[in-house]
């Protein structure tokens, strides 16, 4: 395996998705832990990310120097280089402007981290500091016009760097680059693959639970579906899922998920129907925030109510995934989750005294999808867009009341139909639509209205961290607010939005 040191890039995910793409297992570690990481892992390559510091500002990340003298290889990337060379004692100076975008590369060395790569090449740079002098026992490898050392390299204690972002699809020999260090340089194998992944996390459960019980709160997600199969695989009965309805969900949703669920995971599963006391405890409430906390309560008390039944529970399984755990030990800690407080059962192990289980927390959405191709979960809830856990209550601008909430079911339902039958669902990683707080004025026959207006929101994406809205085709648009005005009462406009995140956030609440 590979440890990536988390310097504070905004591409440390990328760096990561482009070992495992190589079917090679890596881990983020913060560079607080590097040596304990090494020592428990046994790495066999160490890659160094960029980050946004420089090396002379005060609280810069820092890992320990022993890390190069233990004979594993290491590639710097950006900052990750720039740490290197001043820690083997050579000299980086503060440059008075960044160099950032496209440079051509040219190449000095045919072998290497540049095996198979051409003389001249275009690479994707995003520096401030540069590298005036290399440590003894560097080369330079490659240069730009505007930086001398765009890569060097210490051949014989493989150690090396690049300035550049060989993680980026900026780089386009980037990938061939990272495959020679992992393969050529540290010795990596083509060895972790979803099969692979699957049989040892079953084994691993086992290991963990042995014959205690374990509950599990599903909501047709993917995330939680795939948790279940596997913790199911490996304890059998010993799992019980809990289904909690907050009517809050989509049209028909929680007949539908109740069905599929039962017929493809033949797994022991409570359904609660808690839609009542949902909306009774939302009645009047129109802060997004005070919605997140009230609906991320009541779900904890359901739960907890549902789950003090099963007897000798001793662990509660979550679909957590790597996103999550790699914001919590950033170097900079993820903004998200002061954003938006997010629901989910966070405070449920201390209450309930329960161990947690999270065999996925090492995945991405994408590799959790494969996941659960490999271990046969049905294609119908591999596929299923994220949904929030607050569901449509955050979807419902202002205050959330039945009639609106049918209101915004029957718009959405339209729109998720016409996706599907445009073949876009798989394509974006969501659409749907949310109901505004404001009317607007419409004329219908010959008739003024005076109705609510409903937004459409589509996004792609890659893991929900950015996001951008989606070019639907105008035809589609068309045909989606044609349907929604004539076919829904209550909407006499729809707005498409068309804010990317940053600086938005997918949902609006
Ligand atoms: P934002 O709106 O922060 O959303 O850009 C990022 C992704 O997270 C989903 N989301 C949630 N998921 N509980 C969840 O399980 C929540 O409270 C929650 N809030 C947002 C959102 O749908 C998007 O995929």
């Amino acid at each position: 395996m590979i440890i990536i040191i988390d310097f504070g890039s905004q591409y440390n995910q990328l760096i990561a998705r482009r070992v495992r793409e190589n079917h090679v297992f890596c881990q983020i570690e913060a560079p607080d832990n590097a040596l304990e990481a090494i020592r428990r892992h046994s790495p066999q390559g160490l890659i160094l990310s960029g980050g946004p510091s420089s090396i002379y500002e005060a609280g810069s990340p820092k890992i320990d120097p022993a890390v190069f003298t233990l004979g594993i290889p290491i590639l710097g990337i950006c900052y990750g280089m720039q740490f290197m060379v001043a820690a083997l004692s050579g000299r980086v100076e503060r440059a008075q402007k960044r160099e950032y975008g496209f440079a051509e590369l040219s190449v000095k060395d045919a072998d290497g981290l540049f095996k198979g790569v051409r003389r001249t090449t275009t690479c994707w740079m995003s520096h401030g500091d540069s590298i005036k002098q290399l440590p003894q026992g560097f080369k330079a490898t490659a240069s730009t016009a505007n930086t001398t050392f765009a890569a060097a390299c210490d051949s014989r204690r493989k150690l090396m760097g690049v300035q550049f972002h060989p993680e980026v699809d900026h780089t386009p020999m980037g990938a061939t680059m990272l495959r020679n260090f992992l393969f050529d340089i540290c010795g990596c194998k083509r060895s972790w693959t979803m099969k692979s992944f699957a049989k040892e996390a079953v084994a691993e459960i086992h290991r963990t639970v042995g014959d205690k019980k374990v509950v599990l709160g599903l909501s047709g997600g993917v995330d939680s579906s795939v948790t279940a199969m596997l913790i199911h695989q490996s304890i059998g009965n010993h799992l019980t899922c809990i289904f909690v309805d907050n009517g809050l969900l989509r049209k028909n949703e929680a007949a539908q998920l109740k069905q599929t669920l039962r017929q493809h995971l033949q797994i022991n599963i409570r359904f609660v129907n808690a839609a009542s006391l949902f909306l009774k405890a939302l009645r009047g409430v129109t802060d997004p925030e005070r919605k997140r906390k009230i609906i991320g309560r009541v779900f904890m008390e359901v739960f907890e109510a549902e789950a003090r039944k099963i007897k000798g529970a001793e662990f509660l399984a979550q679909g957590t995934l790597y996103p999550d755990v790699i914001e919590s030990v950033s170097v900079f800690g993820g903004p998200s989750s002061v954003i938006k407080s997010h629901h989910n059962v966070g405070g449920l192990p201390k209450r309930m005294k329960l161990k947690l289980v999270e065999p996925l927390k090492y995945l991405f959405k994408d590799e959790v999808r494969k996941l659960g191709q490999q271990i046969g979960l049905p294609e119908k809830l591999i596929w299923r867009q994220p949904f929030p856990g607050p569901g449509l209550a955050i979807r419902v601008l202002g205050e959330i009341t039945a009639n609106r909430l049918n209101i915004l079911r029957d718009v959405d339902e339209i729109l998720l139909e016409e996706i599907r039958s445009a073949g876009l669902y798989k394509k974006l990683w969501q659409s749907f639509a949310v109901l505004l707080p404001i009317k607007s004025v419409g004329v219908m026959g010959d008739a003024r209205t005076y109705e609510n207006i409903a937004a459409i929101r589509a996004v792609t994406s890659r893991d929900a961290m950015t996001a951008d809205w989606a070019r639907l085709p105008h035809e589609l648009l068309a045909r989606v607010s044609n349907r929604i005005i004539n076919e829904v009462d209550g909407v006499n406009r729809v707005v498409y939005d068309i804010s990317s995140k940053p600086p938005s956030t997918i949902e609006w609440e």
